[in-house]
């Protein structure tokens, strides 16, 4: 079955979708997006995800979007459109198309995509069984990483520098030596005191969804968490170290920069989180064979 991709009200075959080559997404990354997880074909805290769209919206003012409602419509349809069960949905909205300006075009529409792919659990399982490699770099994006924009250049540059030393994920430092967050995923670490670490909201951070779920359902379970930058000596030295994002859930980080964190193993902290987690998405779930699916993390 080929893929199905949705552009601007249109179901299209992957191969022959495509916006106009003036969308100012494609030449300006003036666009941003969402990706949101696909639990047992049911979209995974939709509302959280809405509400950041809406906010990153507002910030680069793209004021014609469509909004939740309809856009919930068209992500489900083009979830059931690719029969989609596990899976990540990707959904950009661009400001328009128009003749290249910087300035913002007049009386444009919105663009709207969206597509949909299954999401591989087997290679989630082997990373949570493993742990994964962290590499530390400047940070070297914008001043608004809080605003979930297309212009990841920076991101992409530090997740390959990242793969090219052998790592999984990129950690981004800041001016003062402080992990400001991974190039796709948000940065935690845990004290010898078993307090869980993780920096404050700012403009230096996407508010991470998973972030604030976790925070939530680790407080719940009476773990203890702290808002504070950290640095990369501290975490290097910390008694475990994760990252959280749609895509992963908590995922444990076993070594940075090629030095083993804590015994070079995944957590136990880490490990009770994720299953949290796992008790979390299972919710989205509809039946009980579903739930099971989500709970035993295969
Ligand atoms: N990345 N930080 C950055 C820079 C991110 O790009 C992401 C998400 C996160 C985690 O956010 P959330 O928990 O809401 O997924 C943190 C998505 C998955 C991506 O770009 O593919």
């Amino acid at each position: 079955m080929s893929r199905i991709a949705y552009v601007n009200g249109r179901y299209l075959p992957l191969a022959d979708a495509g916006v106009h080559i003036e969308e100012r997404g494609m030449q300006f990354a003036d666009a941003v997006y969402e990706v949101i997880a696909v639990v047992d074909g049911q979209l995974a805290d939709f509302d959280a995800h809405m509400d950041r769209l809406a906010y990153s919206l507002r910030q680069v003012r793209i004021d014609n979007a469509p909004g939740a409602t309809a856009l919930g419509v068209a992500m489900r349809q083009t979830i059931a459109r690719n029969r989609i069960k596990w899976g990540l949905l990707y959904l950009q909205i661009g400001r328009g198309v128009a003749k290249r300006d910087h300035a913002f075009p007049d009386k444009v529409h919105a663009s709207v995509v969206m597509t949909c792919r299954p999401y591989s659990y087997a290679a989630l399982a082997q990373k949570m069984r493993d742990g994964v490699a962290v590499a530390t770099m400047p940070d070297e994006r914008w001043a608004r990483p809080d605003i979930k924009s297309t212009s990841l250049l920076p991101n992409v540059l530090a997740k390959q520098t990242a793969r090219d030393e052998g790592a999984f994920e990129a950690w981004m430092v800041d001016e003062d030596g402080f992990v400001t967050e991974g190039s796709s995923t948000t940065a935690w670490i845990v004290t010898d005191g078993e307090t869980l670490v993780t920096r404050p909201l700012s403009r230096a951070i996407l508010p991470g969804i998973t972030r604030a779920i976790a925070e939530e359902l680790a407080r719940t379970d009476g773990l203890i968490v702290e808002e504070r930058a950290f640095t990369v000596d501290e975490a290097r030295a910390a008694k475990e170290a994760f990252l959280t994002s749609t895509s992963g859930g908590p995922v444990p980080v076993v070594e940075i920069d090629g030095q083993t964190v804590g015994n070079g193993m995944p957590g136990l902290i880490t490990g009770r989180l994720a299953a949290l987690y796992r008790v979390h998405l299972a919710s989205f779930t509809k039946d009980p064979d579903a739930s099971l699916k989500v709970l035993s993390g295969e």
